[in-house]
């Protein structure tokens, strides 16, 4: 008797690869400036993508099917059914969520799943906003952050502010080192912590810098902690880095833009044990939660701080 596989996808093919990608695999890694994945040089343009059929002349044939069960790779979860036939109702129904006027369901609706998933870090309110991506995430908190230490920065911009610096794990995002670089606080100023050999952030060595900055004449301001670093899934020790957060006063924002939907699971909720501390968290439905690609969030714990500091102005027309 043939055996039964135990997951169905085991006997299934695996996905074709668009006719260009097949027979010339991208640079091997480190990939540097110098090296960039590069099409194949048979590669045609886009010029030729409407030669062989209808679908090809929608440019379809020539991506790379992730749909498929067995397709994998970083950012992507899986195909999700019910957020696929979701995605077709928004694109038909084509909603900005600016005014309650052009999209009254759907205000109403992003508020209760930004309600859910404050509920879920164990707040008892809070705010949250949707972002185009867990990059930009970070970037709002660390600029909350920043305007939580010096209160008048919208108002007299960079050149009132005295050296910032912030705190981070070696195993952090890229886009740390993004953001502070965008809002003028300086790569220099972000300052990495070691972390142990699972990758997880060490706390007696976030004080260690702490002081060092202190020492330097600097102002600490924020620490970010990761939950679920990018490349080993590590899950920083929240409880531990909030003690040392609230001792010197700092801003705590969780990177859970990877390891936020464990919250969903009660065996495995425990790795993010301390994350009701954190002033803010980035999240992305899109990684776990297999929401369509992009879906960020960032939640905030005090729930007046995105319309005082991270709005506009109010403006008449709307
Ligand atoms: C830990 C972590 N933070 C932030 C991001 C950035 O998310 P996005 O790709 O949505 O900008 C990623 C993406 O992989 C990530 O793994």
């Amino acid at each position: 008797m043939p055996a039964v596989p135990l997951d169905p996808r085991d006997s299934m093919p695996a996905p074709q690869q668009p006719h260009w990608t097949q027979g010339t695999p991208c640079q091997q890694p480190p990939w540097t400036p110098e090296t960039p994945c590069q099409p194949p040089s048979n590669f045609t343009g886009p010029q030729g993508l409407h030669a062989s059929s209808p679908t090809g002349h929608l440019g379809l044939h020539a991506s790379t099917p992730k749909g498929h069960p067995r397709f994998f790779n970083q950012l992507y979860a899986g195909m999700d059914h019910y957020s696929l036939a979701a995605r077709f109702i928004t694109e038909a129904l084509n909603p900005s969520v600016y005014t309650y006027e052009v999209s009254p369901a759907f205000i109403l609706i992003e508020e209760a799943v930004l309600m859910k998933m404050i509920e879920f870090l164990g707040w008892k309110e809070g705010d949250g906003i949707f972002s185009p991506g867990g990059s930009v995430s970070n970037m709002y908190a660390v600029n909350l952050a920043r305007y939580n230490h010096c209160p008048d920065i919208k108002e007299k911009g960079l050149s009132q502010a005295p050296r910032l610096v912030m705190f981070t794990s070696e195993e952090c995002h890229y886009s740390m080192k993004k953001a502070a670089a965008f809002l003028g606080i300086g790569t220099h100023n972000v300052y990495f912590v070691k972390t142990d050999d699972r990758g997880k952030m060490i706390p007696q060595e976030l004080e260690k810098q702490v002081e060092r900055a202190n020492e330097e004449g600097a102002v600490p301001f924020l620490v970010i902690a990761t939950s679920g670093t990018t490349v080993v899934g590590a899950f920083d020790p929240l409880d531990e880095i909030a003690d040392i957060c609230k001792k010197h006063n700092l801003w705590l924002h969780v990177d859970a833009s990877w390891g936020g939907s464990a919250l969903l699971s009660r065996k495995y909720r425990k790795l993010l044990h301390g994350i009701h501390r954190a002033n803010s968290v980035a999240w992305n439905p899109h990684k776990m939660l297999m929401a369509g690609i992009q879906c960020c969030a960032l939640l905030v714990k005090d729930k007046n701080m995105l319309m005082k500091y991270s709005s506009g102005y109010w403006t008449s027309f709307l």
